[in-house]
């Protein structure tokens, strides 16, 4: 759903052939009712005809894993050879905790904790052929060694004094690393002061139109393409939350947001301009803030037409986390909720900048939209119809980095006897957010070498990584973290022939 202009608002859907859809209206709630119920239709549809299908292909009782597509079917899966760029808007906490930690790896100074492309295994077959190879083993992943980083900021700081200044790092740890970090230095920036009200800095390019800039960030690629000899490329956005918007008529097909940027339309934030010019350049992008950069028609449309994947919106690192372990835990019990009060005291930049109320609400709808995507009030009115969720961010300077998140949640259980839990997560805001990082950066390399995933646009098995997972439009997201896992796997597991894993499990007792 979009405004068109005042007054006029209209729903925008994909039925279950794929065809899209727009029908006017004068009010928002009428264009969004109208909206979910065709694409509840165009779900139903098409379910109905997969489970038809099904029903005529498959074996009379399963194997508890189900064949993936022929390898013909499948495609090609490229391999990764040679150097990865991995191009970073926003060279703040995250990314300077990100590009410190791989080199610390790679000097055997500390290891990839938190990152499953790292650590993780991948269980293949039936639980008694005990296979599982570690996941950068089973598929074709960029090696640590091969990655070679560059940045833009509005600050002028190379990436030591960044990681210095960010203080999540120990000092000595980041001494040791400075002959490296102090080779990353930041572009000049696109920048616009009514995107993020809260910082201003020098570091910031210039330009007619916003057409201009996005031809200077086109350049940007170019160059560090050529000067560091890397073979591919990935844009990772770790910059400050924006401001919130909706997505407009200039937002919706790329002649349009041409036209728009060339008029200099103030709909169009800076964190677009970045998508637009990676995505023209045929690289892949990550967003890892709330704003809604990629998560439009018309970077939909470029990404799939370039085939440049894309995937977002805002990193899932702490509460929001826990929400999404816990509140499928309630769901799968029966267990009701009443009300769900979320707060956290941080901080660092990202804390300052969350200090404005338009970036404030950026994230906010963000963390909100999780708990009503995985309870489904509509389906279980009586458990939670009636919950209240709030979400508070407070900006507080001594703690820096050291976030700390409370969670008080007020649950009910048989015969509606009310409990409590609370949770009170002291966690590290960027040390859980850097894994992330890198492992959006390999995967989403992985889509862009896979024949059946760079086409795509949205690469929806990454959702695991994110607050608000992307997904075409109406298509609600999976939020409970261990469906999400499951995606991801269960699409690795297809994209080698593997058979995917359903935990049926009848196999066993035959
Ligand atoms: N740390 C986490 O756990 C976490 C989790 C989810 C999302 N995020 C999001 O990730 C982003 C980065 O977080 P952070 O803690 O590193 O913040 P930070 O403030 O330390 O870093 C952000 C950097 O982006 C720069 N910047 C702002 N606008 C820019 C632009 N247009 N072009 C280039 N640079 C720009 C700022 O100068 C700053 O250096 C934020 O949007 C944050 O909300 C972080």
């Amino acid at each position: 759903m979009y405004q068109k202009k005042p007054g006029v608002f209209m729903a925008d859907w994909w039925d279950a052939n794929g065809l899209r859809h727009r029908k006017q209206f004068s009010t928002s709630a009428a264009a969004r009712e109208h909206e979910h119920r065709e694409t509840a239709l165009a779900h139903a549809e098409r379910a109905s005809r997969e489970m038809k299908l099904a029903a005529r292909t498959s074996s009379p009782r399963g194997s508890g894993t189900k064949r993936a597509s022929s390898k013909a079917d499948i495609g090609t899966l490229e391999p990764a050879k040679g150097k990865l760029g991995v191009m970073i808007p926003g060279m703040g906490a995250v990314a300077t905790t990100f590009v410190a930690g791989v080199e610390a790896i790679r000097k055997g100074l500390a290891k990839p904790i938190g990152s499953l492309t790292q650590m993780g295994t991948v269980r293949l077959g039936k639980r008694t052929d005990g296979r599982s190879p570690k996941i950068k083993e089973f598929v074709p992943l960029a090696g640590l060694d091969d990655l070679v980083f560059t940045g833009w900021d509005i600050f002028e700081d190379n990436m030591y004094e960044a990681a210095s200044k960010a203080g999540v790092l120990d000092y000595r740890l980041i001494e040791q690393l400075k002959p490296f970090l102090s080779t990353v230095t930041p572009r000049p920036a696109v920048f616009d002061h009514n995107y993020v009200k809260k910082i201003d800095g020098p570091n910031v390019k210039k330009g007619k139109t916003k057409m201009d800039l996005a031809e200077q960030l086109r350049d940007d690629i170019r160059d560090f393409r050529k000067t560091s000899g890397a073979s591919r490329l990935v844009t990772m956005w770790c910059g400050s939350t924006e401001s919130f918007i909706e997505p407009t008529e200039a937002h919706q097909s790329l002649r349009a947001f041409e036209k728009a940027m060339r008029e200099n339309d103030e709909m169009i934030a800076p964190s677009m301009i970045y998508a637009y010019a990676s995505l023209m350049e045929g690289v892949p992008f990550a967003n890892g803030a709330p704003n809604l950069t990629v998560d439009l028609p018309v970077m939909l449309e470029l990404s799939r037409k370039n085939e440049a994947p894309i995937c977002g919106k805002d990193f899932k690192t702490g509460q929001t986390l826990m929400k999404t372990v816990l509140a499928p835990a309630f769901k799968a019990r029966m267990l009701g909720l009443n009300g769900w009060f979320s707060t956290n005291i941080l901080g660092n930049r990202d804390g300052e900048v969350l200090d404005d109320p338009g970036s404030f609400k950026t994230k906010e709808e963000s963390k909100l939209s999780v708990l009503e995507h995985i309870l489904q009030p509509d389906l279980y009115p009586e458990l939670y119809g009636d919950m209240y969720h709030k979400v508070r961010i407070n900006y507080y300077p001594p703690r820096g980095d050291n976030k700390e998140g409370w969670d008080n949640i007020d649950i009910f259980g048989w015969l509606g006897y009310p409990m409590q839990i609370k949770v009170d997560f002291l966690c590290r805001d960027s040390i859980l957010a850097a894994p992330i990082v890198l492992d959006l950066v390999l995967f989403l390399d992985l889509a862009k070498r896979t024949s059946e995933l760079r086409g795509l646009g949205i690469q929806e098995w990454l959702s695991f990584y994110f607050k608000s997972p992307m997904t075409p439009p109406g298509l609600y997201p999976e939020h409970d973290l261990f469906i999400q896992l499951m995606k991801l796997k269960n699409t690795l597991r297809h994209l080698k022939g593997e058979e995917l894993i359903t935990h049926l499990g009848l196999e066993y007792y035959d």
